[in-house]
């Protein structure tokens, strides 16, 4: 499932964002990634261990925490700690290549599957030319390019790529989440079903018998498929 999720920070994390980006220190981004990925990758990110990541990574994840649609789309039981990195000047693409499965937190040692990809846009999309994030799967090719604030959830397995960056930067978040429920077209379902039941319990209300089934349907798949 590819899933574009608008406003999930808001004008004020954008502000406060934007702010620590401006002083930030940004460092080659291929140390972070897998051989064939580094091959591919002409980036720069912020080092995890800085300040700066640490400031932001609260902002994101606390927008990441609160927002409904997410937690319903991903189901997530560990999300990586979000990157940051940044495509401008010299180093201003990433070719195709697909994600390594497991994540490696530096900071804790913790290992994170990477069953959903996320990406969090943090300059609006007019203020550089390119840098559309290419997503290839099953469905064909998307190309990505948000507002600023809005996120992208794509499966872990694609093969994907970030256009050159021609004139302006390219500032984003991005992370990995390992959900609850592993097969994406069971995610899916999971998805579907939780946006119609939202539908029906404002059309019928929460006490109407066959919501209140269909709830139990949900959550009796939820505790088939999901791993704790
Ligand atoms: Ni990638």
């Amino acid at each position: 499932m590819l899933l574009h999720v608008p406003s999930v920070l808001t004008p004020d994390d954008l502000r406060r964002a934007s702010e620590i980006l401006r002083t930030a220190q940004w460092s080659d981004g291929r140390r972070t990634s897998g051989e064939q990925a580094a091959q591919a990758k002409h980036n720069q990110q912020l080092r995890e261990d800085s300040p700066e990541c640490r400031a932001l990574q609260q902002i994101v994840l606390a927008g990441i925490e609160r927002h409904p649609i997410l937690i319903s789309a991903t189901l997530a039981k560990h999300i990586s700690p979000p990157l940051f990195n940044r495509y401008a000047g010299e180093q201003n693409y990433f070719g195709d290549h697909v994600d390594s499965a497991i994540r490696h937190v530096n900071s804790s040692g913790a290992r994170v599957r990477t069953d959903i990809s996320c990406t969090v846009f943090l300059c609006e999309p007019d203020s550089y030319e390119g840098g559309e994030l290419v997503i290839t799967d099953t469905f064909g090719q998307q190309r990505v390019k948000l507002p600023a604030g809005d996120v992208v959830l794509y499966p872990g397995s694609t093969v994907h790529r970030v256009e050159p960056v021609t004139s302006g930067e390219r500032l984003a978040s991005f992370f990995w989440v390992q959900s609850m429920i592993r097969s994406d077209q069971q995610r899916r379902i999971l998805f579907d079903m939780d946006n119609h039941l939202r539908e029906l319990r404002g059309s019928f209300g929460e006490s109407n018998a066959a919501v209140i089934g269909l709830t139990g349907t949900y959550h009796n798949l939820l505790r088939m498929w999901m791993e704790l």
